[in-house]
């Protein structure tokens, strides 16, 4: 870390430290600024602090001083005060003796996995005692052990349910809360960097572990950014270790062994951020394969969507019996501003951890700094493509590129900075090996106009800053979109949970931005992807699971479903493609009243319905089942908790939903049937519209009817099952076109 950081990150613990404590005490607040006098340790002697505080207040820098009255005392731990004051007078306190430093109490929000926070699941939700018997098992590049998200502190050996092993290769080493891990090595895929051992060097599966289950970690941080408590969805679970991914890929072969050995070993819940990215049927995809006999040992699989979006029908994860998981953005959005010689002042987007010390340097146009040794033009150099830039011309200089890239060229070329513009989306930030921003167009292309204007264009790179995006929850552009291109009548994505610029441990072998050259290694970071939303969703399971042990993965899967917060098709107008049943919501999915199970019967009844269903159920079964009339069930019958039917525009459909829900509330409740659609020419039915429960596990049964003809690319409907106390809710979505 570069001196500057360092003594930045020690001026954050510092405010992390003090602010914890001011928000315990009403009295502190104030609607004045007020400012914070740090005092160092607390005094030994026993003297009363309160009085000494007050005393300082009366001292000779002037009578006002004495007007004012401490708001709070810090003195179990330190000492210090709140009180206050006016900028003047905050500076000649600071120079009083035995004051350490004097800072203004500022609105800082002390959250870091932000997202938990975002989600409504805060630190101090009510945990079950058996949250430490469950094993997430997560399938990735492996994993940072001497992570601080991952000491075991406070947590005794695994349960005995648990068989898996531990691969002590190059150094690696297990606690209590990695209570295994293991790597599966194919031939070929390895990397220079990559390291023969369940030790990631990639990052990736170190932040999704820790997003899933890590321990809590204050003061954790990225130079500053994202400043707060890192914690995992389940704090308490155990984390097994399953390494299927190296710098060259993933192969099958390994995530199937993965699969094998993560369900004998006992995992709970699978949560896998890989994928491919082109799509295959269910017959050939070893994860919808693995995730099948997971579901049939009582394992649920979480999966990410992929990150293909936003165009439809771009999901590469849909089987009915895994739990596809969108990425949207939480109220933390991340920004980087630009200043010009102009004085003109942009937003752009990046998380940018470099300090230029707001000093103006020349800018110069990647197109006009053509590597012409190398034979380049300005075709290429003004993306900055790889070797296209003339290092002399650019060195030292902040290099404007006509293109999204990773920064590696403005890099490698000796630049100073990098700004990007292009007509990608901006509602996440990425890191970059060096200080550099991204805009979009409109500001690209005054920021042209400028520097064609004069002979000595010059601009700055700001810090990153954190604003409040008050839109969120909305679905990232990247997040793959439904329908489900193999079966369309099964919704997916199912839900969608915090993928953006999200907080988590790291690889200290991985520099932030993940591109050679960069120097930064960092215990947390900040990245994006559908990958990041996957282990909310697996944590959320793990929660669930901890309260309700027996549930099948469908139960857990349909408690997460029906309970998620419905989101906004204001922005993301794909509506349910992109977000499924909404915003996953933990705390109501431990008690959603009612759930849509199934088990392996149904599935393969759905499968034989299919058709190829014999052969799929036999690569499954690995037995000799096949499909029969009395195992053939259509689509439409799967008990999934949601509903969707592809249509054409010209056609009339009148189309039946069978679907039988258990009641896990109380005993006698009495639901009825509320269903909200769009005025229109599709009438909704369901049949019968009251449910009455008289026991604890009761399944009752009902029919949902679409009738009528739309010619939308998609209709946003819904079902709700209300006794007052549950609101049970599913998506019903009407479509015409897969794309
Ligand atoms: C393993 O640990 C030993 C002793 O601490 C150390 O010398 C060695 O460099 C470590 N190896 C790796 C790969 O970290
Ligand atoms: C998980 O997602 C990947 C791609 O994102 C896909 O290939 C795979 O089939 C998915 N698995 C399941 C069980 O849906
Ligand atoms: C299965 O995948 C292979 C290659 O990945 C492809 O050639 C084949 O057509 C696929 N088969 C089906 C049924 O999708
Ligand atoms: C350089 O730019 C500044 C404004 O940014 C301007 O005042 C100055 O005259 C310019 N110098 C030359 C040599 O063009
Ligand atoms: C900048 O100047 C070059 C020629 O010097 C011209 O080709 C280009 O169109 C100009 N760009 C803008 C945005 O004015
Ligand atoms: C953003 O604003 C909302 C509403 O004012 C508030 O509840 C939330 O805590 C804020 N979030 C952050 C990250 O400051
Ligand atoms: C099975 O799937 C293959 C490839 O998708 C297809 O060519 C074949 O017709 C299917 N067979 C049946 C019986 O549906
Ligand atoms: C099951 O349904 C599929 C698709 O509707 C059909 O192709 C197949 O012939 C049926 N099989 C049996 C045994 O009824
Ligand atoms: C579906 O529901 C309808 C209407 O209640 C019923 O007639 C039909 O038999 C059901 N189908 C199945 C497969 O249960
Ligand atoms: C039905 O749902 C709508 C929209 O969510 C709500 O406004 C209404 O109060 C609900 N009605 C009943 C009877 O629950």
């Amino acid at each position: 870390m570069e001196g500057k950081n360092l003594s930045l990150l020690h001026c954050l613990l510092l405010h992390g430290l003090i602010l914890a404590l001011v928000t315990k005490r009403a009295t502190c607040q104030s609607n004045k600024k007020s400012y914070i006098v740090y005092m160092g340790n607390q005094r030994k002697d026993g003297s009363s602090t309160s009085s000494l505080h007050k005393s300082m207040l009366q001292d000779p820098f002037g009578s006002n001083f004495a007007m004012k009255s401490v708001l709070c005392s810090y003195k179990r731990s330190f000492n210090g005060f709140v009180v206050e004051l006016t900028e003047e007078e905050a500076q000649k306190m600071a120079g009083m003796s035995g004051v350490v430093s004097v800072f203004p109490n500022e609105k800082r929000n002390l959250h870091t996995t932000r997202s938990w926070d975002f989600m409504g699941f805060s630190e101090q939700v009510e945990r079950a005692a058996l949250e430490s018997d469950v094993i997430i098992g997560v399938l990735d590049t492996g994993i940072w052990p001497e992570s601080e998200s991952f000491n075991d502190k406070g947590l005794g050996p695994p349960p005995i349910k648990w068989k898996g092993i531990c691969q002590t290769a190059n150094n690696f080493t297990c606690n209590n809360k990695i209570t295994g891990a293991q790597y599966y090595r194919s031939d070929g895929l390895f990397g220079s960097d990559d390291l023969i051992s369940p030790r990631d060097s990639s990052g990736h599966g170190t932040h999704t572990a820790s997003t899933a289950a890590g321990g809590l970690v204050n003061r954790a941080n990225l130079f500053g950014l994202g400043y707060g408590t890192a914690r995992g969805g389940a704090p308490s679970a155990r984390i097994a270790v399953y390494k299927i991914c190296w710098s060259g890929g993933c192969y099958d072969a390994d995530i199937l062994a993965a699969f094998d050995d993560a369900i004998a070993d006992g995992v709970d819940i699978i949560s896998l951020s890989v994928g491919w990215r082109i799509r295959r049927d269910y017959f050939n995809d070893s994860i919808a394969i693995g995730a099948f006999h997971a579901m049939k040992n009582g394992v649920l699989t979480v999966n990410s969507t992929g990150n293909q979006g936003p165009n439809r029908a771009t999901i590469t994860s849909f089987s009915p019996w895994s739990l596809s998981v969108a990425a949207s953005t939480t109220d933390r959005k991340i920004f980087t501003k630009l200043k010009f010689g102009n004085n003109m002042i942009y937003k752009g987007v990046s998380i940018n951890t470099f300090d230029l010390n707001n000093e103006m340097y020349p800018i110069i146009h990647g197109g006009n700094a053509p590597n012409t040794i190398g034979k380049f033009t300005w075709a290429s150099s003004r993306f900055c493509l790889q070797n296209s830039l003339d290092h002399n011309l650019v060195k030292g200089k902040i290099v404007l590129c006509d293109m999204l890239g990773t920064g590696r060229e403005p890099l490698l070329a000796g630049a100073l900075g990098a700004v990007m513009q292009d007509q990608g989306a901006k509602d996440f930030a990425f890191s970059f090996p060096l200080p550099a921003s991204y805009l979009d167009l409109v500001d690209g292309s005054k920021i042209l106009i400028y520097i064609n204007s004069t002979s000595n264009a010059t601009a700055t790179i700001f810090k990153s800053n954190e604003d409040n995006d008050t839109m969120a929850p909305y679905v990232a552009s990247f997040s793959s979109r439904g329908p489900n291109p193999i079966t369309p009548d099964i919704l997916k994505p199912d839900l969608s949970a915090p993928g953006v610029d999200i907080l988590a441990a790291w690889s200290l072998l991985s520099p932030v931005s993940q591109i050679k050259g960069d120097n930064r290694f960092v215990p947390f970071n900040i990245i994006s992807g559908t990958s990041m939303s996957c282990p909310h969703v697996s944590a959320s399971a793990a929660y669930i699971k901890s309260f309700h042990p027996t549930w099948s993965p469908a139960a857990i899967k349909s408690a997460l479903m029906t309970t998620a917060s419905p989101m906004s098709s204001g922005i993301n107008l794909d509506a349910e493609f992109a977000y499924g049943s909404g915003h996953v919501n933990p705390i109501k999915a431990v008690n959603p009243g009612l759930i849509y199970d199934s088990e392996e019967v149904d599935y393969i009844k759905f499968l034989c319905g299919q058709g190829n269903g014999t052969r799929f159920v036999q690569l499954v079964t690995r037995d000799d089942t096949t499909c029969s009339e009395a195992t053939n069930g259509t689509v439409w019958d799967l008990n999934y908790p949601s509903f969707a039917l592809f249509t054409t525009a010209s056609e009339t459909v009148s189309r039946v939903f069978n679907r039988t829900v258990t009641n896990v509330g109380s005993p006698m409740s009495i639901y009825g049937a509320n269903v909200t659609a769009p005025a229109g020419t599709l009438k909704i039915r369901v049949n019968p519209s009251v449910l009455p429960f008289t026991s604890h596990g009761q399944k009752l049964s009902f029919a949902l009817t679409i009738e009528g003809t739309t010619d939308k690319s998609i209709v946003s409907a819904s079902l709700e099952w209300d006794d007052g106390v549950h609101k049970v809710r599913s998506p019903i979505i009407v479509f015409v076109s897969i794309s």
